[in-house]
């Protein structure tokens, strides 16, 4: 699959977006499996990924040293998102915390921001920071993780918040909770969702329907959980995968097109939400 196949959505920034890249979480945690996790992620970027998705707190910084080893002189040609922790997020402090994870990742700039949850420090100082960092050009976009749509109502609230471009939380077919609220207040406003752990980090593969689903396309689960979360609009997904092997895998997911009759299907084994519910969070 080339560059070109992957779909984009836009940004309210005027940006555009993969619909498709690589998690890292867990990346960086074991010096035997380094090489091969920077290995799959230059797979990846060779298959035509340029959505990479990594946090300061992965492998305790290790998996952005990682993501820069993977990148080199790829730089231009990828989308980098990473994330700032709650108890660093003050106003010096995610200065701070970016400056770090610029030096980790070997870059100038990070394209997308996140603040990775909410935690304590009031949010107009983390704002300040992120438009701060937005106008010395260390970050181009910013956004938010795990935020409910009672916080989502408070960033809204607060001065710049509105400025937030994506809300990256917890979605698959096993948790639909936010299609309830969550999903549509952010499509009304065009903040795409971010979906992490799109595949229930490996638990959702056993499931009988969605092997059954899977079986009707001569595909794996993974591909068919995957496929689910990318025919929607305003949804990217982030799916992590350590081998070659699950990063084509997953990739050709892509290709997969369900069918109505599929979607109902998995409707019925996954019932999405009939009321409000909280946040899942993993
Ligand atoms: N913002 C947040 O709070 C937050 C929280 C969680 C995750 N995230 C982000 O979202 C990314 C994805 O979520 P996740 O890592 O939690 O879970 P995930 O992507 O749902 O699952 C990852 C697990 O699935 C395995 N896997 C991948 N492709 C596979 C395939 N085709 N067949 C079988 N197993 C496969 C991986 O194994 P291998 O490693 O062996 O390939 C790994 O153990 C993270 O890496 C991170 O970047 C963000």
């Amino acid at each position: 699959m080339a560059v070109s196949a992957i779909p984009t959505t836009a940004l309210k920034s005027g940006r555009s977006i993969p619909t498709f890249g690589l998690g890292t979480w867990r990346m960086g945690e074991s010096a035997a499996r380094r090489d091969e996790e920077v290995a799959a992620l230059r797979h990846g970027l060779a298959r035509g990924i340029t959505l990479i998705d990594t946090a300061e707190m992965y492998g305790d910084g290790e998996a952005e040293r990682i993501v820069a080893d993977a990148v080199g002189k790829k730089r231009d040609e990828v989308f980098i998102v990473s994330k700032v922790l709650p108890g660093n997020a003050s106003q010096r402090g995610t200065v701070k915390a970016c400056e770090a994870s610029l030096k980790r990742l070997k870059t100038d700039r990070i394209d997308l921001y996140l603040l990775h949850w909410r935690g304590s420090v009031p949010l107009d100082e983390t704002i300040a920071a992120f438009t701060k960092l937005e106008e010395d050009g260390k970050i181009v976009d910013w956004g938010v993780s795990n935020f409910d749509i009672s916080d989502m109502g408070e960033l809204w609230k607060t001065p710049d918040g509105d400025c937030a471009v994506t809300n990256q939380v917890l979605y698959n077919l096993e948790r639909r909770g936010i299609e309830f609220d969550l999903v549509p207040w952010c499509r009304k406003r065009h903040i795409p969702i971010m979906a992490y752990s799109p595949i229930e980090q490996g638990r959702i593969l056993t499931h009988t329907v969605l092997r059954e689903v899977a079986k009707r396309h001569d595909a794996t689960p993974a591909q068919v959980a995957l496929a689910w979360l990318t025919h929607q609009v305003g949804v990217i997904t982030i799916p992590k995968a350590g081998s070659k092997a699950h990063v084509a895998e997953d990739l050709a997911a892509l290709e997969l097109k369900l069918t109505k009759d599929d979607l109902t299907t998995l409707d019925r084994a996954f019932p999405p939400p009939r009321s409000a519910q909280p946040l899942d969070m993993l």
